[in-house]
């Protein structure tokens, strides 16, 4: 497998495990093949096995919406599962299924060369780390392999139970100051697109310098400090439904930011 591409074609034609009974698509990946940021969620459901994409369904809106609270989007990072085809009724992936799958998602992993792999939920967790758990594993930055690892809590996890959405949310801050910060891998492609850039940036007081690791519980305006951070009236957090930013929509506590949400300009 030379290629995402072939990556994908052999992932259609595979029948090396139990789960290919059952899809009505496999589901490969998609995304930026340059990616710095990828990410690695489980299997399949519903609305990934009809289509053949990763994250269309409920938990692809969430993803879609943190994605766009930290300046990027779908089509600038690589999205991947653990198993490429559709569990039956989404019950966990077997170990063995896992087994069978993984030379898909290795090869995926060697080909975009990601300076960060963000694993979503505890079935990607466990590629990298062995054993732990989400919940203690999950908002702490890890070098495995030359590359970051950072685990987070699985989007469907934050639709279940409400509550976690905030720490979602916050997770994916640190995801943002990570790909700013962090170029101590030895593989992954580069930051050098990462610079921000002042340009998409409006000159009015610069938003909270967030500490990443002790997000505040509300706005609280600093001193300037750059750079600036996204607001926080974006996030998915305020909202019930999954978030894509009107950005027309009025937006009250920032009338000083008429052009709506800023760009990180990650990538
Ligand atoms: N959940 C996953 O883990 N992967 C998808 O592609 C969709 C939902
Ligand atoms: Fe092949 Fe993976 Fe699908 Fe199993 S889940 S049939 S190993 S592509």
């Amino acid at each position: 497998m030379d290629s995402l591409e072939e990556v994908a074609l052999a992932v259609h034609n595979c029948f090396d495990c139990p789960l290919h009974r059952g899809r009505n698509s496999a589901v490969p990946g998609e995304g930026n093949p340059d990616a710095q940021l990828m990410f690695i969620g489980e299997g399949p459901g519903y609305h990934e096995d009809r289509q053949g994409r990763p994250f269309v369904g409920p938990a692809g809106q969430l993803l879609e919406g943190l994605l766009a609270s930290i300046g990027t989007n779908r089509d600038e990072v690589f999205i991947a599962n653990m198993v490429k085809c559709r569990p039956p009724d989404n019950r966990d992936p077997e170990p063995a299924e896992i087994a069978a799958c993984k030379k898909y998602l290795e090869r995926q992993i060697e080909l975009v060369n990601p300076k960060l792999i963000v694993t979503l939920g505890r079935f990607s967790l466990g590629r990298f780390f062995p054993g732990e758990s989400v919940t203690r594993a999950r908002g702490k930055a890890r070098q495995k392999d030359g590359r970051i690892i950072f685990p987070v809590l699985h989007p469907a996890a934050a639709l279940r139970r409400p509550e976690l959405r905030k720490t979602l949310v916050e997770d994916f801050r640190a995801i943002a100051a990570l790909l700013e910060n962090g170029n101590d891998g030895e593989n992954g492609n580069d930051g050098a697109t990462l610079t921000p850039q002042p340009a998409t940036i409006p000159a009015e007081p610069p938003a909270p310098q967030l500490d990443i690791f002790n997000p505040p519980e509300a706005p609280t305006p600093k001193p300037p400090a750059a750079p600036p951070t996204e607001p926080t009236e974006s996030e998915p957090a305020t909202s019930g439904n999954p978030p894509p930013e009107p950005p027309g929509s009025p937006t009250p506590s920032t009338p000083e930011r008429p052009d709506g949400p800023q760009q990180l300009s990650l990538l």
